[in-house]
């Protein structure tokens, strides 16, 4: 298993390449299950999480995989559905052994319902970050006709055709949104979804589907209307640039004091970020398609509060957690989407932070200096958070289980060691 060793105390500077975004790229991969023939999509990142998709595809009898080669090449990928485009007839099922290893796998069972008459797919479970139940998603199928049932760990969804409905979600889910309204572009009639998650993520599945031949308004916002079609068609797409993987490099940047352009970056995508790293002291500039990032000599202390977009990110909060266990001053952080994601307080607090946790509550009160220490990865954003606590601290930090980084960071020590920083991954 592999560790990623930090020696702390040096400025970052330079330009630094952001991926493709995690996020948008699981939905559009499970999208091509909404039309046989060949899909292409471009600026894939290459992390386990993407991977484990297209094993999921395969599983299913698509063929899917990267195109051979490096560098850009290799962020392409093809994903070819059905009997006519070379590939096996769709067997609608997402088995347990996949589906528990990424519980986004769960965003295949819409496309298939909608366009293969049925799914079976495995309940995803709980996750280290919180319960993460699907009952919003399931919610929005059935109002569209699905008949689901749930049985041995599994949904089995089935219907002729969906029809359109009016879906009003209890709570604002991204998967969910993104599961009912691919369900949605396929089913007879109109459908709306109320108070839809607003994600850029959501927004760029909507951009994609639209380029299939669905017809779908108001993405982005909470109003979502889409008028089902008979047929969709594949499609060559780009994805967009991963907005929480620019963040994480906006405050490697801020954390050492250094100064760095990161891009391709969206400023809209991440203006509670920038808000809150400027409240911190930073100065934030649009620049090249990207944004500079020159960290403060004195981090000033703020208060975050998670949200849906477009408000604070929760994927963000690990990360402006450390920046602020070093800020001068006290910070109150209350995170208000999953209800156990403060699994690295206790790894920063074995660092020297000090951290208070209290139910959604995290007060943090900065401190002068962390030491290196070995710690412990609790999963993916947590793992990003300990590496940037190891660029700021004095001495050496160890950071073992960064497969729980791999899924979500493409090569991040490599980016980082580019800009300067003392960090290298180890075979333990
Ligand atoms: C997406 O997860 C992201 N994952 C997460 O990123 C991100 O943290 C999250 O949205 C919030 O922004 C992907 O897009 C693949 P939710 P998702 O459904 O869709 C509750 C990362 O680090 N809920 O919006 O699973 C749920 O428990 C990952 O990249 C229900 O109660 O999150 C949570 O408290 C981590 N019932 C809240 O809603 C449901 O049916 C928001 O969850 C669905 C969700």
């Amino acid at each position: 298993m592999d560790k990623i060793v930090v020696t702390g105390g040096k400025r970052l500077s330079g330009e630094v390449e952001v991926s493709g975004a995690k996020n948008a790229a699981l939905p559009i991969l499970a999208s091509s299950l909404l039309a046989d023939g060949e899909h292409t999509y471009r600026n894939v990142p290459d992390l386990a999480d993407v991977n484990t998709m297209l094993k999921v595809l395969r599983t299913m009898g698509c063929e899917a995989g990267r195109h051979p080669g490096t560098g850009k090449a290799a962020r392409s990928c093809t994903v070819r559905v059905g009997e006519q485009a070379g590939a096996r007839k769709v067997i609608p099922e997402a088995p347990y052994d996949l589906v528990r290893t990424m519980r986004a796998s769960v965003l295949v069972l819409g496309p298939l319902v909608a366009r293969h008459g049925r799914a079976r797919v495995s309940m995803p479970g709980g996750c280290a970050i919180g319960a993460r139940p699907i009952d919003q998603h399931l919610k929005g199928l059935r109002a569209l006709g699905a008949d689901i049932h749930l049985t041995e760990g599994y949904v089995e969804a089935r219907a002729r055709r969906l029809r359109g409905a009016t879906v009003v979600f209890d709570k604002i889910t991204v998967t969910g949104t993104e599961n009912v309204m691919m369900a949605a572009a396929l089913a007879r009639g109109r459908t709306v979804l109320e108070n839809a998650a607003r994600e850029p993520e959501v927004e760029e599945l909507a951009r994609l589907l639209n380029k299939m031949g669905a017809k779908i308004s108001g993405a982005g916002t909470n109003l979502i209307t889409i008028q089902g079609v008979d047929e969709l068609q594949p499609v060559d797409h780009a994805i967009l640039p991963d907005r929480i993987e620019a963040g994480t490099l906006l405050v490697a940047a801020a954390i050492t004091g250094g100064d760095v352009l990161v891009k391709p970056a969206v400023p809209e995508h991440l203006d509670a970020v920038i808000q809150k790293l400027r409240e911190a002291g930073c100065q934030i500039s649009s620049e090249a398609g990207g944004l500079r990032c020159k960290g403060p000599r004195v981090l000033r202390s703020t208060n975050i509060t998670t949200t849906e977009h477009p408000g604070f990110p929760t994927d963000m909060q690990a990360q402006l957690m450390v920046l602020m266990a070093v800020a001068d001053g006290t910070s109150v952080i209350r995170e208000h989407i999953f209800e156990n994601r403060y699994m690295h307080v206790a790894e920063l607090d074995r660092m020297g932070a000090q951290i208070t946790v209290d139910g959604p509550t995290a007060v943090v009160r900065g401190v002068k200096k962390l030491s290196g220490a070995p710690v412990m990865a609790s999963d993916l954003r947590a793992s990003a958070a300990l590496i940037l606590a190891g660029l700021r601290a004095e001495g050496r930090t160890e950071v073992s289980r960064v497969y729980h980084l791999d899924r979500g960071y493409e090569r991040l020590e490599r980016k980082l060691h580019g800009l300067g920083a003392e960090v290298r991954r180890v075979r333990a």
